[in-house]
């Protein structure tokens, strides 16, 4: 195994916790996938790194502390069971539940997500250095889980398309996971996303108090899991708006799974754009008391590309134009920064010539540790406001 000298400031990253080093500027002439030692300038061992060139990163996975020679099936045993003695802890695995298994560097596997779903595991890799190993973490989870298979996908830059998937183990095309008793269908074999997203969970949880009694409206509703909880806790209304076709059906069967009839007017499934669909609530002077709004990260569906602060604030604003007062935004977004969704919000509601309290922020849920050296980590933000 090669070593390779980290220069001070990485050495002090290492020190202070963090586990993705950034290599973009170490001069290092090594292969994508080779295990490598890392030590300081005082030739101290700081532990043994994945070169995951494709992303001008140095996965640090063993730390000497592990007192192991090897990035293997031992190191990757000890990591797995502790994160599941974490999950264990928050009450989370059961015999069809879906909750994050594995969080990254903040479960010491820095370049490696897991979610556990039902019977089966979906093992995310971030570059394709990564895919031996991930295959070994893949076996370790099932073993240590108890789970019938699992999958593992390589999460590309900017997107979704072209996963590649190894399978381990049986995994079908689709399967059923539970979250809160509420059932849900997976597609593990499906693309990168398998139809629930399990940072939202607490969300999910907590949404009934915004929904019952409410004509409720959920924009880029995906699957319809926040759909589903809305009309579970009693909603007078529920519409679900998305482009895709194929999710629009999702979304009906995990209706009909909860016994909530999807052909009830009552739910409403619109298959279109969600600025599009506002424009045409605001003409005909439609009124939301709840409106959900979660958009993707990454998006052309419109023709251009999706950018958060740009977009953001006009969506906020066209919203606000269909909520009657003490009505609700909800917003979610994928950003790090600290309260940048509040101040999105503020921006989208002044243009709108409305105002709002907010009435809950929130983000990751417990079982998404991350390290506090790698603040870009905590990507999740949730913004609730109150109207007037
Ligand atoms: C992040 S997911 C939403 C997750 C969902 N809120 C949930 O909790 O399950 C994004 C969804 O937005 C949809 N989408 C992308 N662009 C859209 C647009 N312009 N209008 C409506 N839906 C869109 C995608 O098809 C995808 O289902």
């Amino acid at each position: 195994m090669k070593d390779v000298i980290v220069p001070a400031h990485a050495a002090t990253f290492i020190a202070g916790g963090g586990r993705d080093v950034d290599s973009a500027r170490m001069q290092l002439d090594l292969k994508a996938g080779e295990h490598v030692r890392l030590i300081d300038m005082n030739n101290e061992e700081l532990g043994i790194a994945i070169a995951d060139p494709e992303n001008d990163r140095l996965r640090l996975l063993a730390l000497p502390s592990d007192g192991l020679p090897s990035i293997g099936g031992a190191l990757l045993a000890l990591r797995v069971e502790r994160a599941l003695a974490w999950r264990r802890q928050l009450g989370l695995p059961g015999p069809e539940h879906a909750y994050r298994l594995i969080h990254g560097a903040g479960d010491g596997l820095p370049g490696f997500t897991c979610d556990v779903l039902g019977r089966v595991a979906v093992v995310y890799v971030y570059g394709e250095a990564l895919l031996a190993v991930g295959r070994q973490l893949a076996e370790a989870i099932v073993g240590f889980a108890q789970l019938d298979g699992a999958v593992v996908k390589k999460r590309a830059r900017g997107g979704a398309d072209n996963v590649t998937q190894d399978v381990i183990g049986k995994v079908p095309e689709k399967s059923i996971a539970t979250e809160h008793g509420v059932p849900y269908e997976i597609h593990p074999l499906g693309g990168l996303n398998v139809g629930l997203f399990t940072d939202m969970r607490e969300q999910r949880r907590g949404l009934g108090r915004f929904a019952a009694n409410k004509r409720v409206l959920n924009l880029f509703s995906y699957t319809g899991a926040l759909s589903v909880t809305c009309a579970r806790a009693g909603a007078e209304t529920v519409t679900s708006v998305d482009t895709s076709e194929g999710v629009q059906a999702w979304a009906r069967g995990n209706f009909g799974r909860s016994g909530l009839q999807p052909d009830d007017k009552r739910w409403r499934f619109e298959t279109g754009d969600a600025v599009r669909y506002l424009a045409r609530a605001i003409r005909d002077k439609e009124r939301y008391d709840t409106v959900l709004i979660d958009p993707p990260t990454f998006s052309t569906a419109r023709g251009t590309p999706w950018v958060l602060d740009r977009d953001y604030p006009k969506l906020i604003e066209q919203a606000a134009s269909v909520i009657p007062p003490d009505g609700v935004l909800w917003l979610a977004a994928n950003t790090h920064e600290l309260g940048s969704l509040a101040k999105l919000a503020h921006k989208g509601l002044r243009a709108a010539n409305r105002t709002g309290a907010i009435v809950e922020q929130a983000g990751l849920p417990p079982e998404y540790p991350t390290v506090a050296a790698q603040p870009q980590d905590r990507y999740l933000q949730i913004c609730v406001l109150r109207l007037t």
